[in-house]
């Protein structure tokens, strides 16, 4: 591909969206560090309810509690909502002409172009501002969430009048702190009233506390202007701390004027409230000595060094192309690497999930981390742990006398679910968890996690699935150890017996802690000691896996999602409008409980992740069973459709899948952008890519790839890290090209093949493999 198609493939023109819908684009413009998020709201909306948009920004983890009020509270429900704040939006400019203030009276504001640079991050603006007495006004913004301090986010406005010279004051200035947009008749979309506190801090720049009335979490949010311009003036005379502009502007002519925010670090409130001195000074360093375009040079630098790691590059399909690097971006910029903070499933795009983590962070975001940014991927499973005590005080409240429960949706690391069948019930989190820490572990082999968190980590929840499950009576399941009332991955059905997906998974857990609990016991057997490990338990875990029930329906010869599954009706799928879908908003739960019908991959979520359960065959009769049965309506669903149809050589069916998926945001196809992106089903494009059309399976040798590249696509690249190594692999339609880049060796099997690639002599740093017919 020629460069110029490259780099226009980094670039996000309005052009390329066909909805226009204003709270649409706020989401897809919103740009984000890991730490902080900011909507590409109107500048001029503030807290003003234009109906238009749900302007505001994120600080990951920055939440409040609400108390839940159930009509019947049971023993045991969680007490609060966890909401993430939507604080003051740093964009936001008042605008004065002529006596008539933005903030008090609607001006016009209409989007005239946006362009995001993927490549340095910087956003692009222009609007066209029509004062209610006809003053026309071109104001454009660039901003940027700093990839090199996560605190930093900047803003330069220029502006120009089209038809008039005169008088224009700008103010930067945040006078209400908190706002909350609702968006009625949509339950991924709950949001609830948060009580903030705001207090103004004494500094020559605006600066304040932020605290939370409930969760008793505090920041410190600063602005500065980052300029020279004597007409900016700081001013705080009327109690309100802002910039004022005082402007003669000539019709036509411009004027530029930049500001640099910093949002502190999250500390209780106490902690805020007798250091904000402190905290102030420390939000403020990074700016003081900074332009605009020094931060962000500095910003896109790391910008730079992320594509250099995690870039997918598609040739021959240039919407696709497109479609995975606005994923990979995304996916990017919503990681929080603090080891406090995970990936909210909406990113910090917007308020959609109250701004909870799920399992989509293990499941469906970390692959991406642990291949292309292990540092990242090894910060977002220290969160986890971080959430261990809180699990284990669970486990306790639920009667169990051992072991960790993990909460379903969370910040905090307590349950916030109000809905048990689809919260708490879908234990399957826990052994998702210790899944994913296995897998950081084997392809880092960072043996330091290990033991500081990972072996815990598996131990605890391994001891919860010998807790939570039991030895069955002797039924249909043979006195095999069984896990009873539980939801798996498919939501439209919910406190099963015997999960399939579930079941398999905490099989895997409890191995997985067998067999790091001897590898333990050679290299740091202390570690073993300190959490009461004995010989008796891990032959428990040991004869727990080998009894496992994994239900199967022998007639058929499917792998059964669950006990009764197979015996209820069908979902009348042609009596169902296609408006009707996604199906939750319009029937209630009871209903789709009893049929089938699946909201997303459930059985074959464990085909997938466990290559060698099944022969092709076995999986190809999975596959058809449970495919017209799927809706796919959550967005984690077709991904695996697409990587399971590449392993049973459904290649078109593959494709179709990817080209459905990829776009998931760009298209809306979800129908709820506007609440925020859809980060675990970027997070599964990255896997899409590698685990589908790359077919790379872990395996034990290690990795294996089985290509087969879309007839669509001239050439699909990408890089994998892989213990200590990282190298690039380079599929054409005839082969695959394999080169080292960083590292000094690593063998991995393409087509059945050894690739040894070696920076030693004799030289194999780059080696090409035919590929076989598929
Ligand atoms: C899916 C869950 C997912 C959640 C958050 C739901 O629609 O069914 O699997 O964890 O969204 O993304």
């Amino acid at each position: 591909m020629a460069i110029s198609e490259q780099k226009q493939s980094f670039q996000l023109h309005l052009q390329d969206l066909t909805n226009r819908n204003a709270s649409f684009l706020e989401t897809i413009y919103a740009l984000a560090n890991g730490h902080l998020g900011v909507r590409a709201s109107n500048p001029l909306q503030g807290n003003l309810r234009l109906d238009e948009g749900m302007p505001g920004l994120f600080v990951n983890g920055f939440y409040d509690l609400s108390h839940i009020t159930y009509g019947e509270s049971y023993a045991g429900y969680p007490e609060n909502n966890q909401t993430i704040a939507q604080l003051p939006d740093p964009r936001y400019l008042v605008i004065e002409v002529d006596g008539e203030r933005s903030d008090q009276t609607t001006f016009a504001t209409r989007v005239v172009d946006k362009n995001l640079d993927m490549e340095t991050g910087l956003l692009n603006e222009l609007f066209e501002i029509t004062t209610p007495s006809g003053k026309i006004l071109q104001l454009s913004l660039s901003t940027f969430a700093s990839q090199a301090d996560d605190g930093i986010y900047c803003v330069s406005y220029t502006i120009r009048p089209i038809n008039f010279s005169g008088a224009v004051k700008l103010y930067k200035q945040h006078p209400y702190i908190d706002q909350v947009f609702t968006r009625d008749g949509d339950i991924r979309a709950v949001s609830r009233n948060n009580i903030l506190d705001r207090q103004f801090l004494n500094a020559d720049f605006p600066a304040m506390q932020i605290t939370t009335q409930r969760s008793q979490l505090g920041l410190v949010l600063m602005w500065r202007y980052l300029g020279e311009d004597s007409l900016v003036k700081f001013d705080r005379s009327d109690g309100m701390p802002k910039y004022v502009m005082d402007l003669d502007l000539q019709q036509g002519l411009a004027e530029s004027f930049d500001f640099g925010y910093s949002v502190g670090r999250i500390h209780s409130l106490m902690d805020v409230a007798m250091n904000h001195t402190q905290y102030l000074k420390n939000a403020n360093a990074h700016l003081e000595h900074h332009s605009f375009s020094t931060l962000f040079t500095e910003s896109a630098h790391k910008m730079q060094e992320f594509w250099h790691n995690s870039d997918i590059r598609i040739d021959g399909d240039p919407e696709t192309q497109k479609g995975i690097r606005f994923n990979l971006f995304h996916l990017h910029q919503s990681a929080g690497h603090d080891g406090k903070t995970s990936i909210p499933a909406k990113g910090l795009t917007g308020a959609g999930y109250e701004g909870h983590y799920f399992w989509d962070t293990e499941m469906f975001m970390l692959p991406a981390f642990i291949y292309t940014d292990p540092q990242m991927a090894r910060a977002l499973l220290t969160y986890r742990y971080h959430t261990l005590d809180e699990a284990r005080r669970q486990a306790r409240d639920f009667g169990l006398d051992g072991g960790a429960m993990f909460a379903w949706r969370t910040i905090n690391g307590m349950e916030a679910s109000p809905y048990f069948p689809a919260g708490l019930a879908a234990v399957h989190i826990n052994a998702d968890i210790a899944y994913a820490v296995a897998e950081y572990v084997q392809v880092t082999d960072d043996q330091d996690f290990l033991v500081k968190m990972g072996f815990e980590l598996i131990l605890e929840t391994a001891r919860f699935w010998q807790r939570f499950g039991s030895f069955g009576i002797d039924g249909p399941q043979g006195g095999k150890f069984v896990i009873n009332k539980v939801t798996g991955p498919d939501e439209y059905s919910a406190m099963v017996n015997n999960n399939y997906y579930t079941n398999r998974m905490a099989q895997h857990n409890l191995r997985l802690a067998v067999s790091y609990a001897k590898q333990l016991k050679k290299s740091h057997p202390s570690k073993l000691e300190e959490l009461g490990v004995t010989e008796k338990e891990l032959q428990s875990f040991t004869h727990i896996a080998d009894s496992m029930y994994l239900p199967f329906d022998k007639e058929l010869g499917v792998k059964m999602q669950d006990d009764g599954a197979f015996n209820m009706e069908i979902w009348p799928f042609d009596q169902t409008p296609r408006d009707n879908y996604p199906l939750l908003l319009h029937y209630h739960p009871m209903r789709l409980y009893r049929h089938q019908v699946n909201k997303q991959a459930d059985t074959l979520m464990s085909d997938l992740l466990f290559p060698a359960d099944q022969d092709i065959e076995q999986l190809k009769r999975d596959f058809d069973y449970y495919e017209p049965l799927t809706t796919h309506d959550s967005s984690l669903s077709r991904p695996i459709f697409s990587i399971l149809a590449h392993r049973i050589l459904a290649h078109h069916k593959a494709y179709r899948y990817i080209a459905e998926s990829i776009l998931t945001d760009l298209n809306n196809s979800q129908g709820n952008s506007q609440d925020g992106v859809h980060v675990g089903n970027m997070g599964a494009s990255w896997m899409e890519m590698t685990l589908g059309v790359a077919g790379m399976i872990r395996a034990d040798r290690g990795l294996e790839f089985h290509p087969h590249l879309p007839v669509q696509w001239s050439a699909l690249t990408f890089k994998i890290r892989y213990r200590g190594s990282q190298f690039e692999m380079h599929i054409t339609r005839n082969q695959a090209h394999f080169s080292l880049i960083e590292g000094d060796q690593v063998t991995i099997y393409c087509d059945g093949q050894e690739v040894a690639l070696s920076s030693k002599a004799p030289v194999k740093r780059m080696m090409t493999v035919n590929l076989t017919e598929k």
